[in-house]
């Protein structure tokens, strides 16, 4: 078992039968899914709502059937990845471009499980790249008001072309290199108008299981 494996495997333990479960978007996420399909084979009966359209094809892959979240009144456990976690458990998430159906999906739950290999590890964020979700209309302007801020946005592309997220946003990834103040600068953020919703998840993971590469994981909160 590799470190985001081992981080998975661990957090799909607490899964219970009846849970309403919310599935994370990335690599380590990916694992969740896969054991919970396997226990999901063996017979455990859950409701599933997933944080992406690229989640929902890989549960469905995986034979687990994923309902929308407008369809429950809550998520009884939701299973994320992230790209930073610092001692606080604040987080940087979106490299993988779903931090808005996260963080929706997150703030629907219960209990957030953040799973993450050790690389994910820091004293203070800001190193990874902040990604901000915007609207296309007045971008160059959005992008201005968040260099104010103290960053160098940057536009996302993929193969060649701007990325679009899938709510139809683009993403400008901010390089800030160190946010001393992930509360205020979240606040900042989402205060500009053009910005949907930033990767900061500050005061919501409750508990972070950390993958090692020998197999092992542990829990911080
Ligand atoms: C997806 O938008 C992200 O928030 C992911 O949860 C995050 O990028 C972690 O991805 P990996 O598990 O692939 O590193």
């Amino acid at each position: 078992m590799n470190a985001k494996q081992a981080a998975a495997y661990k957090a799909v333990g607490y899964i219970q039968d009846g849970m309403i479960v919310g599935l994370g978007t990335g690599s380590t996420a990916y694992w969740a899914i896969h054991y919970l399909a396997e226990r999901v084979a063996q017979g455990l009966k859950i409701t599933t709502v997933a944080t992406s359209e690229s989640t929902t094809s890989i549960a469905a892959e995986k034979g687990i059937k994923v309902s929308s979240l407008d369809s429950v009144e809550y998520i009884d456990i939701d299973i994320d990845g992230a790209d930073e976690v610092d001692s606080m458990l604040n987080l940087i998430k979106g490299g993988g471009g779903a931090l808005l159906r996260e963080k929706i999906v997150a703030a629907a739950s219960r209990e957030f499980i953040v799973i993450a290999d050790e690389s994910k590890l820091v004293d203070v964020l800001g190193r990874f790249p902040l990604p901000v979700e915007v609207l296309a209309f007045g971008r160059e302007h959005t992008a201005r008001h968040l260099q104010r801020l103290g960053c160098r946005p940057v536009l996302r592309e993929k193969d060649g072309q701007v990325y679009i997220t899938d709510n139809g946003h683009q993403i400008l990834d901010c390089h800030f290199n160190a946010i001393p103040d992930p509360a205020l600068l979240a606040q900042q953020i989402n205060a500009i108008p053009g910005v949907v919703e930033n990767g900061l998840f500050v005061g919501m993971a409750k508990k972070v299981i950390v993958g090692y590469a020998d197999g092992s994981a542990k829990e911080l909160g």
